[in-house]
Order: structure tokens, then sequence, then C-alpha cells
């Protein structure tokens, strides 16, 4: 346990990442006071050490820094307005969600003309990479907020890369990691489409180029999970992987010539829609795989 103490911390959004990152600051002895939309989520045993807040204003009264991470661009630039018009505002604002860049410089702004330092730290890693310490932690913000919020990263582990002073670079650098994942899943969906139902074939694919310099941790993971059809349930939510890939396509202005990007949005939506339950990002080769 890292013993370094680290002053009042909130944190909203207790989705899948989020309750991650909350049990792993607990399990480091963090004082924590979390909020979620819907309060079923503060029932977690993995977080009964924590301080269950009914409102983001009693958060925001305990804590000073706010950590958020919650779905989307419309989530994350409401909960930054009830932080930045609070009451009790606290001197950091930490957005761990995956979000526009546009959303992000109007958050940067809207903190800032209320007197709060808005930091991005998007994430890179599932919620049971961010529990074991691993996860990579995209941060952009204010040289001076992002320093004097170091004792965090130390206690959550994992990589940090600082990406500068301008909150939105950290979105548009996650937005491109989520791209080229999901290029590799769109790759290795195909192919062991194509390779057929034969399990030999798939087995063998996966045993040859994970000896290859082609290999990585990312083909092994994706590859053994579309292989074995483990479609759900989701740890990131395909979903909230087609938000991504729609905030990444907005960054080619539409044009229709990025041909991949076209291609992979398809095989989202397809798989999204072809089934009634909650798919892992895994869950991009479902379709092809029925
Ligand atoms: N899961 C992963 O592996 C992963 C990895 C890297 C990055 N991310 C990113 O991290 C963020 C959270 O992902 P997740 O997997 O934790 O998603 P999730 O399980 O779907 O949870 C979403 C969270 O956002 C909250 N929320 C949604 N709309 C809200 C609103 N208007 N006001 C307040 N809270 C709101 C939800 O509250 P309710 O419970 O009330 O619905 C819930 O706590 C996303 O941006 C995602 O892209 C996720």
């Amino acid at each position: 346990m890292n013993t370094r103490r680290l002053p009042n911390i909130g944190l909203v959004g207790l989705g899948a990442l989020g309750s991650a990152i909350a049990e792993k600051l607990i399990s480091e002895g963090t004082a924590l006071s979390i909020w979620n939309r819907s309060s079923e989520k503060v029932d977690n045993p993995a977080l009964k050490d924590a301080t269950a807040c009914s409102t983001i204003e009693e958060l925001c009264q305990r804590s000073m820094w706010v950590l958020s991470c919650v779905s989307d661009d419309g989530a994350m630039l409401q909960v930054n307005r009830a932080i930045a018009t609070s009451d009790n505002k606290p001197a950091v604002h930490l957005s761990f969600s995956s979000c526009s860049p546009t959303a992000v410089q109007q958050a940067a702004t809207h903190a800032s003309d209320n007197s709060i330092s808005f930091i991005n730290c998007p994430v890179l890693g599932r919620p049971d990479v961010v529990l074991a310490g691993k996860a990579g932690y995209l941060v952009a913000g204010e040289t001076p907020s992002v320093k004097s919020i170091e004792p965090l990263f130390a206690k959550l582990g994992g990589t940090v890369s600082y990406l500068g002073e301008n909150s939105e670079h950290a979105a548009t650098i996650k937005l491109a990691m989520n791209y080229f994942i999901a290029l590799t899943i769109g790759g290795l969906t195909e192919i062991l489409a194509a390779l057929g139902h034969d399990q030999t074939n798939a087995d063998a694919f996966l045993d040859v180029i994970g000896k290859s310099p082609a290999g990585s941790p990312l083909i092994s993971l994706f590859g053994g999970l579309i292989s074995r059809q483990e479609f759900s349930p989701p740890l990131f939510d395909l979903q909230l992987a087609q938000k991504d890939l729609n905030y990444f396509a907005d960054l080619t202005s539409g044009n229709p010539d990025y041909f991949l990007c076209s291609a992979i949005k398809k095989h989202i939506s397809t798989a999204a829609t072809s089934t009634d339950h909650a798919l892992d990002w895994s869950g991009l080769a479902s379709h092809l795989l029925k």
C-alpha cells in the first residue's frame, strides 16, 4: 500500500470503470466520498469504506479534489457544471471519462470561468486492469494543478502520460488509441470469422501470431475473447466503443474516404442491433460469428 496521505477526494460516477477506480483508491487507504446518479451502485460492498453522498453538492463540500467517470460528453459536461457552480468548489475537477476534444475544451473553459482547475485524464485499460494498478492515464491540464495531483497517480499505479496544458489533447490521443483498438478487434473479427468455425484454425492462427513480431497483449486478449465467443458481460460496453468511434469520426470531418473508419462503424452498429443484451467490445465480432 502507498502510505502518502491525500486530501479529501470525491468520485462522481460508479459505473464499471468508476467503481474500479474507487475500489483501487480505497484499497490504497484513500478516504473517498462517492456519488452516483442512480443510488443502487453506491451499495456495492467493495465500496463500503467510502462515504456515500446524496448529492454532488454534498460530495463537493467534503472534497478538495473531485474526480468523475461518466459515460459521454453530455454526462461529463452536466457533472462539470454541477461541480463548477457548487457552493463549495473543490480546487480540481479531474475527468476520467472518454469524451470529444470539443466537450473537454468546453468543460475546461467553464471550470476556469468558475475558478476551478479542470484536468482531463482519460484511461487506457478495462476495470480489471485498473484494479491491478496497471492502467494508463493520459493527463492534460495546467502544469501546477497536474503536479499537485501527482500523489493520486502514485495510489492508482500504472503509467501516466503527460500530454501538455491543453486538456483536449488527452481526449484526441485517447480517441486515436481506441480507434486503433477497434481496428485490431475488427481485423481479428474478420480473420477469425473467415477461418470458419473450425476452432483448430483459430487456435493455430492465434498461437502463430502470438509468437510472431505481430503479436501483442491486445491481440491475445481480444483474439481469445472472440475465438471463445465471450461477448458478455461487458467490461467495456460496445455502446461506449461506438460513442468513441463516433467522436473519432468527427476528427475526420466525416470524410467518407476514411474507409476503415466507416467499415468499423458498420460492424459495431450491426453487432449492437443484432442482440437485446449488452455486449462487450469483443462483441463487435458477434454478428459475423453467429
Ligand atoms: N469500462 C471500461 O473498460 C472503460 C475503459 C476506458 C475508458 N472508459 C470510459 O470511462 C467512462 C465510464 O465508462 P464505464 O464503463 O464506467 O461506463 P458505465 O458502466 O456505462 O457507467 C456510466 C456511468 O456514467 C453515469 N452517468 C451517465 N449519465 C450521467 C449523467 N447525465 N449524470 C451523471 N452520471 C451519469 C452512470 O450513472 P448511472 O449508474 O446512474 O447510469 C454511470 O455511473 C466512459 O467515458 C468510457 O468510455 C471505460
